[in-house]
């Protein structure tokens, strides 16, 4: 992955069927995005949540998407373009940019928005002040952040009863590589959890804290849209030894998160053959799992 742009191994069709669209209904009634008329969504990648805001605001609307990455900044406004035919073109624009650098004017948008790009950051703080600099006073910024320890926390029909120790040992296992990766600067992945504290230090008013109402199921025979491209995407890895993990930075971040090497191949060999029975499970049509995962959306208004 390391030739690979930011992401590039998240931007697949399983994206596509992240959010339930009654439930964006209802989030743009509560966030009245019916009175917006601009938008700027940062670390917007291809453009997957701004795609499904832009419809709520007030046409014709200004939108702006910057991300660091040279790739997506010139692929993101084709899937633009497909999606909204009839939008004038001077309405849209990509920037490359950094979150904590950002391109754009002081004050100049209603609604400033990101999703999963906070948790990818050393400085989550510095990217919120800039996103702030840019929204105008009275205007929205949202933020899509997760929780994704709790992924590894789910119950399946393979692991519901397996031994506590070896449930415990996973925990640890995870947890050490998400202490190593705070220490190594990387983000937290859970960052959604400190997300409305962050807004309160900022001086925001307004802070509302919503969840994803969509888990991610998998349950025999896989045949809705969303479960083929789940199976589709975790096939990918199936002939790979190490199923879909870097062996090698897993490691760095475990040992940086105060592990042991044994008890890091132990455990990586544990969750490697896990992920091959889950393979050959769903093979065999018996695998099952109701997925939840935990996506906040927090919101609040600049004074
Ligand atoms: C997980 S993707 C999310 C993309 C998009 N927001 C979405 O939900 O589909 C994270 C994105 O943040 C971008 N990114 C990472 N660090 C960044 C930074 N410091 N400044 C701007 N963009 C960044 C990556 O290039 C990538 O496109």
């Amino acid at each position: 992955m390391a030739d690979q742009p930011h992401s590039a191994e998240l931007f697949g069709e399983q994206r596509d069927f992240w959010w339930n669209r009654d439930f964006l209904d209802l989030m743009a009634v509560r966030w009245r995005l019916s009175e917006a008329a601009s938008l700027a969504d940062i670390g917007c990648g291809l453009g997957h949540w701004s795609r499904l805001l832009y419809p709520y605001l007030r046409p014709p609307a200004r939108f702006a998407g910057v991300d660091r990455e040279p790739r997506w900044v010139a692929e993101a406004p084709e899937k633009f373009r497909r999606a909204f035919p009839h939008v004038a073109p001077e309405l849209i624009s990509f920037h490359q940019g950094d979150a904590i650098k950002l391109p754009l004017a002081d004050d100049s948008f209603d609604v400033v928005t990101c999703q999963t790009v906070l948790m990818h950051l050393a400085q989550p703080l510095d990217a919120l002040r800039e996103m702030l600099r840019i929204l105008r006073p009275g205007g929205l910024l949202i933020c899509v952040e997760p929780n994704n320890f709790w992924n590894y926390l789910a119950f399946t029909s393979l692991t519901e009863s397996e031994p506590v120790e070896i449930w415990v040992r996973r925990f640890e296992f995870w947890l050490r590589q998400h202490r190593g990766r705070l220490a190594a600067g990387r983000g937290n992945h859970s960052l959604g959890d400190l997300l409305p504290g962050y807004f309160a230090q900022l001086g925001m008013r307004d802070i509302a804290v919503y969840q994803n109402d969509r888990p991610a199921p998998l349950f025999p025979p896989y045949a809705n849209p969303d479960q083929k491209a789940l199976v589709e995407q975790d096939r990918q890895w199936k002939s790979s030894a190490t199923g879909p993990w870097n062996k090698e930075d897993m490691r760095e971040l475990f040992m940086r998160g105060g592990g042991d090497e044994s008890f890091f191949e132990t455990v990586f060999a544990d969750i490697v053959k896990k992920y091959h029975s889950e393979q050959q499970a769903i093979a065999a049509g018996h695998f099952h799992a109701a997925f939840g995962n935990i996506n906040y959306l927090v919101s609040a208004r600049k004074p």
